[in-house]
C-alpha cells in the first residue's frame, strides 16, 4: 500500500507528465484530481509523441486502472476525441481501464463560449475551465451524474434559458449551435465511464494497491496559491489532491518538478523572465510551445524563491529537475536567489557548460558544472534532488538517491 504524488513546481509545463509516465509503470491507479482538458501533458513513448489532456498518464500501462476525481471538469465532447485519438495509436481505452466520477462538473460549449470570451486578460487556455469552475462554485453548475441519470440535457436546457439572452451571442449564434449539437450527441457515449471513484479508490487503497496522484497546471497557478489573478480556477498543490479524490491518501512520496529554468504561457507576473532575444534561443531549443494551444511559453531564469514557496505549500519529499540539457552551451547561468528591497529578483551566477549531455546515463557522468548547478538549487531548497531529465525520451532520466528506490 502506498500513494504517491506528482506535482508542478512553477506555471505549468515542467515535464510532469514525462516523470508520472515513469512512475506509472509501477502504479496499479492513477488519479487526475484537478483540471480539465487545459492541461496537456506530453509524453514520448517508443519514439512517438502522445499529449494527453484529461485522461491519467496511467492509460499507456494496461494493467492500471484511470480514475478522474470529483474535483477535475469534463469536457465529454474533448473527452470522445482524445479516447479516439488514444485508440488510432493503438492505445486500449476501455470503461474498465477509465472512470470518471460522478460528481465531476460538465464543461459546456457555453463555457468555453464565455472563456474565449472572457479569457483574453489572463490568456486562458480558451477550454471552459475558469467558467465552469464558477458555475461549480456558485452551485449552478451540471455534473456528470445528471448524464447518468438521463436529466443532462433538460438540466442544460433551462441552464442556457437562465444565462443566455439574445444579445449572447451575436454572430457567432451558428457555431454555438454546432458546438452545442455535437455536446449534446456526445454525452451518451460517456455513460460506460462514469462511476462512483471515490469508493473505487478507497477500496483499491485499502487493498493495498500502489496509487499515483497526478497533479496538472503548477502550484504558482493554483487559485489560492498561485499569482491571482492570473492563474487557473483550481488547486493545482496538494491540497487539491485530498479534495478532488474524496479519498484521505497519506501520499509518503510528493515529488515536484521543476524545470532547470521557468516558463509560463498566458499572462501575468514573471520577475525573471529573459529577454525576448534570449528566450527565442531557449524556446527552439527546449520546444517551448504549449501542448494545448502551440501558444510560444515565456522563458526566463530558475528562480529559487518561488520554488521554496512552492516547497512550502505542498511539502516535496523529492524533486525532479527537468530540461536540464536545454541549458548547455551558456558561459554562465543566472538564478533569482532573493529579491531586493524592491521585490526586483537578485541573482547568482553559475557556471555553465558547453558539453551535450543528452546521452548521460548517469548523474556521475554530467559535467562538473553542471552537476554543481543541480546540487546549488538542492541546497537553496533543501529539498533532494531525486530525478534529472536530460531529454524528452523514458530512456533519458537519471535517478538519484532515493528516486532509484522509488522509480527502479
Ligand atoms: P485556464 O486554466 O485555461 O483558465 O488558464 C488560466 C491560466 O493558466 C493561463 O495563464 C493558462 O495559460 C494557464 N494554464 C492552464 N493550463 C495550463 C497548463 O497545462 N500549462 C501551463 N499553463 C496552463
Amino acid at each position: 500500500m502506498s500513494s504517491s504524488i506528482v506535482l508542478g513546481a512553477q506555471w505549468g509545463d515542467e515535464g510532469k507528465g514525462k516523470i508520472v509516465d515513469l512512475l506509472a509503470e509501477k502504479a496499479d491507479v492513477v488519479v487526475r484530481f484537478q483540471g480539465g482538458a487545459n492541461a496537456g501533458h506530453t509524453l514520448v513513448v517508443e519514439g512517438r509523441k502522445i499529449v494527453l489532456h484529461q485522461i491519467p498518464s496511467g492509460i499507456l500501462h494496461k494493467p492500471c486502472t484511470n480514475l478522474i476525481g470529483p474535483g477535475c471538469v469534463i469536457d465529454p465532447t474533448a473527452l470522445l476525441e482524445e479516447i479516439a485519438d488514444l485508440r488510432k495509436a493503438g492505445i486500449e481505452v476501455t470503461p474498465e481501464k477509465l472512470k470518471i466520477s460522478d460528481r465531476a462538473h460538465i464543461v459546456t460549449p457555453f463555457h468555453r463560449f464565455l472563456d474565449r470570451r472572457q479569457g483574453g486578460a489572463i490568456g486562458t487556455t480558451g477550454r471552459g475551465i475558469g467558467p465552469c469552475y464558477g458555475d461549480k462554485i456558485a452551485r449552478t453548475g451540471i455534473r456528470m451524474d445528471s448524464v447518468l441519470h438521463g436529466t443532462v440535457k433538460v438540466t442544460y436546457e433551462n441552464y442556457l434559458s437562465l444565462v443566455m439572452t439574445d444579445t449572447t451571442f451575436g454572430d457567432q449564434t451558428d457555431a454555438f449551435n454546432r458546438e452545442n449539437s455535437a455536446f449534446l450527441a456526445s454525452l451518451d457515449s460517456v455513460i460506460p465511464f462514469i462511476g462512483d471513484t471515490q469508493t473505487m479508490l478507497f477500496a483499491a487503497y485499502k487493498q493495498g494497491a500502489r496509487i499515483l496522484l497526478e497533479g496538472a497546471q503548477g502550484t504558482l497557478l493554483d487559485i489560492d496559491h498561485g499569482t491571482y489573478p492570473f492563474v487557473t480556477s483550481s488547486n493545482t498543490s496538494i491540497g487539491g489532491a485530498l479534495t478532488g479524490t474524496g479519498v484521505y491518501l497519506p501520499m509518503e512520496t510528493r515529488i515536484g518538478v521543476a524545470k532547470a529554468y521557468t516558463t509560463r504561457v498566458g499572462n501575468g507576473p514573471f520577475p525573471t523572465e529573459w529577454s525576448e532575444e534570449f528566450a527565442d534561443q531557449i524556446r527552439v531549443v527546449g520546444r517551448e510551445f504549449g501542448a494545448t494551444t502551440g501558444r510560444p511559453r515565456r522563458c526566463g531564469r530558475l528562480d529559487i524563491p518561488l520554488l521554496q514557496n512552492a516547497c512550502m505549500v505542498n511539502g516535496f519529499t523529492s524533486l525532479a529537475l527537468t530540461k536540464l540539457d536545454c541549458l548547455s552551451g551558456q558561459t554562465t547561468i543566472e538564478v533569482a536567489v532573493g529579491r531586493d528591497s524592491s521585490g526586483n529578483p537578485t541573482y547568482k551566477t553559475l557556471d555553465g557548460w558547453q558539453e551535450d549531455i543528452t546521452s548521460a546515463k548517469d548523474f556521475d557522468e554530467l559535467p562538473a558544472a553542471c552537476r554543481a548547478y543541480v546540487e546549488f538549487i538542492e541546497k537553496e531548497l533543501a529539498t533532494p534532488i531525486s530525478i534529472v531529465s536530460v531529454g524528452p525520451n523514458r530512456s533519458q532520466t537519471l535517478f538519484r538517491g532515493e528516486a532509484k528506490g522509488v522509480v527502479s
